[in-house]
């Protein structure tokens, strides 16, 4: 069943605006603040998840960019950080197609700043809802072409659909409208059975909108039909570490893997 998508609400804790906070953004109030405290002190790695999560995007759309994809639908945008979709794609091919979609009134609002300026048609924002996959992929249809490969990006929004059956069948007919060729890059959250576990549904009391953690078998499936690229599903911190990256790669619970479609 879908959850209810909140209105702009400063006194509840709010999803984009909390991960913006894990990510070392500025875009988060006391009230997140707070239950991101708290977060950390039932989950002290979620710092590691999110900036793995991101760094795990950076080089998938890269590697992708690289390899000549040149359009990129980005779903659950989330509050801008410092390097986007949008930034990392057309930094490889200036004339790469993005599209974000998100239904948060809040990231709405910082989208229209964020894509303010890219007025060349490349980058567009669609106020969309991932459970309605029809609208979506019309809206997203303005600015992309189906009929060429497309990235399909999903990071960290699944979590959002509780249902198992649901998540599959979105992520299904998406990968359905893209033409051969296309990628799926996914990751995701995923149990660990224990303060992971205990930190999200401290979170699921307090916060705007419901979050699930998977198994990493549950994830895994989502990419049922796919070819694995290499390094397969695992871990998003050992995807591809690139030398002379800051530090050692860390394997946290957060998986993922970018798919072929044949
Ligand atoms: C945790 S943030 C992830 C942001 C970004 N993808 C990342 O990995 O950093 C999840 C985002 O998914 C969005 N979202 C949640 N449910 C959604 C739905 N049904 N349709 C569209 N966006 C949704 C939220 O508004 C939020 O911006």
């Amino acid at each position: 069943m879908r959850p209810e998508i909140p209105a702009i609400d400063t006194p509840t804790a709010h999803s984009p605006r909390l991960w913006n906070y894990f990510l070392g953004g500025k875009d988060h109030y006391v009230v997140d603040r707070q239950v991101g405290d708290l977060f950390r002190l039932l989950y002290p790695p979620i710092d590691d998840v999110a900036r793995s999560s991101r760094a795990f995007l950076v080089r998938t759309v890269r590697h992708l960019a690289t390899a000549g994809v040149r359009q990129f639908l980005d779903i659950g945008t989330g509050l801008p950080a410092a390097v986007n979709t949008h930034d990392v794609a057309q930094q490889v091919a200036p004339g790469a197609r993005v599209v974000y979609v998100d239904n948060d009134p809040v990231v709405l609002a910082h989208a229209r700043a964020l894509l303010h300026g890219a007025a060349d048609g490349t980058t567009a924002y669609v106020d969309g809802d991932l459970y309605n996959t029809g609208a979506l992929l019309e809206a997203a249809g303005r600015t992309l072409a189906f009929e060429q490969p497309v990235a399909l990006v999903l990071t960290n929004i699944l979590g959002h659909i509780p249902d198992h059956a649901d998540a599959r069948r979105i992520v299904a007919e998406l990968v359905a409208a893209l033409a051969p060729g296309s990628h799926l890059v996914l990751a995701d959250s995923t149990t660990d059975g224990g303060r992971f576990d205990a930190a999200v549904s401290m979170w699921n009391q307090a916060g705007s909108l419901p979050y699930v953690l998977r198994t990493r078998d549950q994830l895994a499936q989502l990419f049922d039909g796919l070819e694995l690229l290499e390094p397969g599903f695992g871990p998003c911190g050992l995807w591809r570490p690139e030398e002379g990256g800051i530090g050692t790669p860390v394997a946290v619970d957060l998986f993922g893997a970018v798919g072929r479609k044949s």
